[in-house]
C-alpha cells in the first residue's frame, strides 16, 4: 500500500475491500510559526461492511479528519485514497466524482424547511438526473420507509421531532445506496435514546447493503454498535 500514486487515479479496481486508507496523513490549519499541527502522521484505514467509530475529545481533530476522507478539504502531506481515488492532488472533477459516491450525516439534519421529506431525500439524487423519475421516486419511498417514516413522505420537516429529522438525514445519506457513510457527530444534537435510535437505524441500513461506515462520536452508549474503534487525541491516532 505504500508506492506512489497518481493524484486522482482510480487503482486496484475501485480499492477492492479496503474503502478508506489514509497514510501518514499530516495537516496543519495556517503555514509556518502560525501554523496548527491538527493531524499527525494519522494512519487508518476502513473496510468493506466495517462500522468503524472515531472518538476523541473535542478539539482532537474528528471533523477535520472525516472533512478529508470526505473530499471536502484539502492537505498536503500523506496519502489519502476513498473508494479506489487517491485524494493527494486530486483534481476537482476526480473529487466531485468521489463525493457523489459517498453518504453524509452531519450534526444537525440541515433540511430544506419548505420542501417535503420526500423532496429532501430526493436532493441527494440530484446528480444522477433529477427529482421526477418513477425510479427515484421510488428510491426515496424506500429510504423513508426504512427510516420509519414511510408514511410521511408529503410532510414537512416542522412537523418532525429532532430524531425524526435526523432519520430523514440518514434516508437522504443512504438513498443512492453509497459503498462509504460518513458521519461527523449525527448524535450531538439529539437525547441518549433518539441518538442511538438514529445511529443503530444507520448500522442496520449499512450492514443491510454492505456499506462501510466512520462516524465520529463522543457518546460511549453507542461504542457497542460498532465493529472497531479508533481514538484520536491531539491530532494522533491509536489504531487498535
Ligand atoms: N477552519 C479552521 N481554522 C483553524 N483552526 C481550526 C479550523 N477548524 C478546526 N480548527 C482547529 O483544529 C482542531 C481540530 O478541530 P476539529 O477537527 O474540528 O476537532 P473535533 O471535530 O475533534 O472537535 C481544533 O483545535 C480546532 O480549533
Ligand atoms: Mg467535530
Amino acid at each position: 500500500m505504500s508506492e506512489a500514486r497518481d493524484p486522482g487515479a482510480t487503482v486496484a479496481g475501485n480499492g477492492g475491500d479496503v474503502l478508506v486508507a489514509v497514510r501518514d496523513l499530516s495537516f496543519s490549519y495556517g503555514r509556518g510559526e502560525t501554523g496548527r499541527t491538527v493531524l499527525d502522521r494519522v494512519s487508518m484505514e476502513v473496510r468493506r461492511g466495517e462500522i468503524v467509530l472515531l472518538t476523541g475529545p473535542s478539539g482532537s481533530g474528528k471533523t477535520t479528519l472525516l472533512t478529508i476522507i470526505g473530499g471536502m478539504r484539502r492537505f498536503s502531506a500523506g496519502s489519502v485514497v476513498v473508494l479506489g481515488t487517491e485524494l493527494s492532488g486530486a483534481g476537482r472533477p476526480a473529487v466531485d466524482a468521489l463525493r457523489r459516491r459517498l453518504g453524509f450525516v452531519f450534526q444537525r439534519p440541515s433540511l430544506l424547511r419548505s420542501l417535503t421529506l420526500a423532496e429532501n431525500v430526493a436532493v441527494a439524487l440530484l446528480p444522477n438526473g433529477g427529482l421526477a423519475s418513477a425510479e427515484s421516486d421510488g428510491g426515496v419511498q424506500r429510504a423513508l420507509a426504512d427510516v420509519g417514516l414511510g408514511g410521511r413522505a408529503d410532510d414537512l420537516p416542522g412537523t418532525l421531532s429532532g430524531g425524526q429529522q435526523q432519520r430523514v438525514a440518514v434516508a437522504r445519506a443512504m438513498v443512492r445506496a453509497p459503498p462509504l457513510v460518513l458521519a461527523d457527530e449525527p448524535t450531538a444534537a439529539l437525547d441518549g435514546a433518539n441518538g442511538r435510535g438514529v445511529v443503530s437505524l444507520m448500522v442496520q441500513l449499512a450492514r443491510s447493503s454492505g456499506a462501510g461506515v466512520l462516524l465520529s462520536t463522543h457518546d460511549e452508549r453507542i461504542f457497542d454498535l460498532a465493529d472497531r474503534r479508533l481514538h484520536i487525541v491531539d491530532g494522533r491516532l491509536d489504531d487498535g
